[in-house]
């Protein structure tokens, strides 16, 4: 048997939403049937002008990517009204997390992260070998800032904000997470991942972007995975500060972003129209999703993402009925998560959910 590092050996590997093929083999369905609300991903394709832009960036697969990623950087720094070295791209903001895991991670330090969130924090941790601090979210479903504070000790040297917070789609006031910026003491790195920034509909919340590049101490998590409907593609991006991206990217392999990938990236930034439409379609789908649990009186938490979450005591059972019926949702240990679909996926989720026990 081959030996591994001990703390590689206790991780349980990350668990992917099940694909619609998957399932549909499974529960003896066409594919075309099954409706996918697990992995909060775009319910629409990439935006017009990314296939053509592909297929042309195609052609120069036998070249490298360009390691600096300066066309994609031009564009994504100019949509932030920021300097492109405020930029660091990577294969996805989980391959961002995880970098940064290893930059500052390492036996003897530990990691403060909210629980439940996204289990990437808790997963780099481990590879890192730093000791993972869970902190349980406050009653209200958000992450506890309080408590993410006094998790911190001498040993931490990284605390993760997941705002808004995968899975329950809660976020943190603008000046509360100001607050707990200025509390943490300035050897400790800040990571809020914004993953789902471009959905939050709440006028009052804030983006820390502006904070990450005048804090030597804090960094912004971006992807191109959601709104803009790229996941398959793998890209994403930190914003900070130039001196502390150069130390935390040290630790990423060369060549990660694929030219495709940059390339479909910098086309969809430039369709601010297209961006703004989804931005709506996202709103008014999360609003139905939400009215249609209201007027069943089931339970959800009031969401600034593109999924809701419905606390439950089963929600594996729940998962496995919905899946019978070729809905594929999320199950966590608390709730389950239900990603916002298209009009016809909502239709067929709450066709679904009438039929349940649930309802
Ligand atoms: C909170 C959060 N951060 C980051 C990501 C990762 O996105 P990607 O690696 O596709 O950029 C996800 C994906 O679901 C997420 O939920």
């Amino acid at each position: 048997m081959i030996r591994v590092r001990p703390e590689v050996a206790s991780i349980n590997p990350y668990i992917a939403g099940r694909t619609t093929a998957a399932v549909a083999a499974e529960i003896g369905l066409e594919e075309s049937a099954i409706v996918k609300l697990a992995s909060n991903e775009a319910p629409e394709g990439p935006f017009p002008g990314v296939s053509g832009a592909v297929a042309r960036a195609a052609a120069d697969a036998n070249r490298y990517p360009d390691n600096a990623i300066r066309g994609l950087a031009a564009l994504t720094a100019s949509h932030h009204g920021i300097d492109p070295d405020n930029l660091w791209f990577a294969a996805g903001s989980s391959s961002t997390l995880r970098e940064v895991a290893l930059a500052v991670g390492g036996p003897g330090t530990s990691a403060v992260f909210p629980d439940p969130s996204f289990v990437i924090y808790q997963l780099a941790t481990k590879l890192s070998g730093a000791t993972g601090r869970p902190v349980a979210l406050d009653s209200d479903f958000r992450v506890d800032l309080d408590q993410l504070l006094s998790a911190i000790d001498a040993t931490t040297t990284v605390v993760y904000l997941c705002n808004p917070n995968n899975p329950t789609g809660t976020v943190n006031a603008t000046e509360d997470t100001r607050r707990f910026l200025d509390a943490v003491s300035d050897d400790v790195l800040v990571v809020v991942d914004e993953a789902y920034e471009e959905y939050v509909t709440d006028p009052d919340w804030q983006s820390m972007i502006p904070e990450a590049v005048s804090r030597p101490n804090v960094i912004v998590t971006r992807t191109f995975s959601k709104i803009f409907a790229l996941a398959a593609f793998r890209v994403g991006y930190a914003v900070g500060m130039a001196a502390t991206l150069a130390e935390l990217r040290k630790a990423q392999a060369p060549f990660t972003v694929t030219t495709v990938a940059q390339v479909a990236a910098a086309e969809s930034l430039q369709d601010p129209t297209e961006l703004e439409r989804r931005r709506a379609a996202n709103a008014a789908g999360r609003r139905g999703l939400e009215s249609g649990l209201a007027d069943r009186s089931i339970g959800y938490v009031p969401s600034q993402a593109n999924f809701v979450y419905l606390p439950m005591d089963d929600p594996g059972r729940v998962f496995a009925e919905f899946q019978q019926h070729g809905v594929i949702t999320r199950s966590t240990p608390g709730g389950l998560r239900v990603s916002v679909g298209t009009d016809l996926e909502m239709r067929r989720f709450f066709a679904v959910l009438d039929k349940l026990s649930l309802a």
